[in-house]
């Protein structure tokens, strides 16, 4: 316990879901969190059920001006920044011949421009307030996922997104160790919570079955047996965000069932 004491987060899209699950991990572990959201109101109250070590933030990450201030917003706050986590995300699925260039370029934004310039913003910060010693490393975690290890033939532009993220967080670890930030990333496989009520729909319409048809079939094809729950994927992102993981780069971990190996 008290792995991340004293330290200071920002979980983007963490108002709920994974993100969520990852704020109240790092706040058991003695981080301040700041609990960024393009849905204020969510992150206002997911923030007050969290306690006084999380407070909200309203971000857009496909926003320069808004990915800048949420930086801004979390140093005034508590001084510094040690940890990102890129986690908001947007998902969609259709036939590769119906994919809309709305579609492409909202995915686009969110996932990999989001992840990207926030992590710019990120690494400049941490560069700024140093010092780079063992044990006083930045760290930058991505949230890339197991459809970003092979394409889906639904999932086209998503899975994509996902890939990019994956080859960003080697370039930008190689890059970044210099200055003593860590940049690593997890690629959960199926992790329960509304995005997936939102995937099941989409697959009820496109596949033709029926409401909670298309998340039984997928929770048996895992290894597993079952969905993960943001809490399996809680001890990676402690561990990625410690100082046991200063000599690790560049590096993406499935956490995932047993659903893909590399
Ligand atoms: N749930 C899964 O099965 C699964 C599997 C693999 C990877 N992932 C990845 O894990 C991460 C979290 O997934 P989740 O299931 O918790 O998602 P979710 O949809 O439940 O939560 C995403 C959060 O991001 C916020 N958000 C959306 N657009 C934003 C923007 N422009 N700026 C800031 N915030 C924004 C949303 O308001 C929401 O609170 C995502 O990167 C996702 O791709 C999820």
């Amino acid at each position: 316990m008290n792995r991340l004491e004293g330290k200071s987060a920002l979980i983007t899209g963490s108002a709920r879901g994974i993100g969520r699950g990852f704020a109240e991990a790092y706040i058991r572990e003695g981080a301040k969190v700041g609990i960024a959201d393009i849905n204020l109101l969510a992150a206002e109250e997911t923030a007050a059920e969290l306690g006084e070590a999380a407070y909200a933030i309203h971000l857009d990450v496909s926003s320069q001006d808004s990915i800048d201030a949420a930086v801004s917003a979390v140093v005034a706050r508590t001084g510094r920044l040690d940890i990102l986590i890129n986690n908001a995300a947007l998902f969609d699925a259709a036939e590769t011949v119906d994919i809309s260039r709305e579609s492409y370029d909202k995915l686009y934004a969110v996932n990999v421009a989001g992840t990207l310039f926030t992590m710019k913003a990120a690494a400049k910060q941490m560069i700024d307030q140093g010092p780079n010693r063992p044990g006083n490393h930045g760290k930058i975690i991505n949230m890339a996922s197991q459809a970003g290890r092979r394409g889906e033939s639904l999932v086209l532009v998503y899975c994509s997104t996902k890939a990019a993220v994956i080859s960003m967080t080697q370039s930008a670890g190689l890059n970044l160790i210099q200055h003593g930030i860590n940049v690593n990333a997890i690629a959960p496989g199926v992790v329960d919570g509304e995005h997936w009520e939102h995937v099941d729909s989409m697959f009820a319409k496109l596949e033709g079955k029926k409401p909670g048809q298309k998340k039984a079939e997928v929770a048996a094809s895992v290894p597993a047996g079952r969905f993960a729950t943001p809490d399996d994927l809680t001890g990676m992102a402690i561990f990625l965000a410690s100082a046991e993981s200063d000599y690790i780069v560049s590096q993406t971990y499935n956490v995932d069932g047993g659903q893909w190996m590399s």
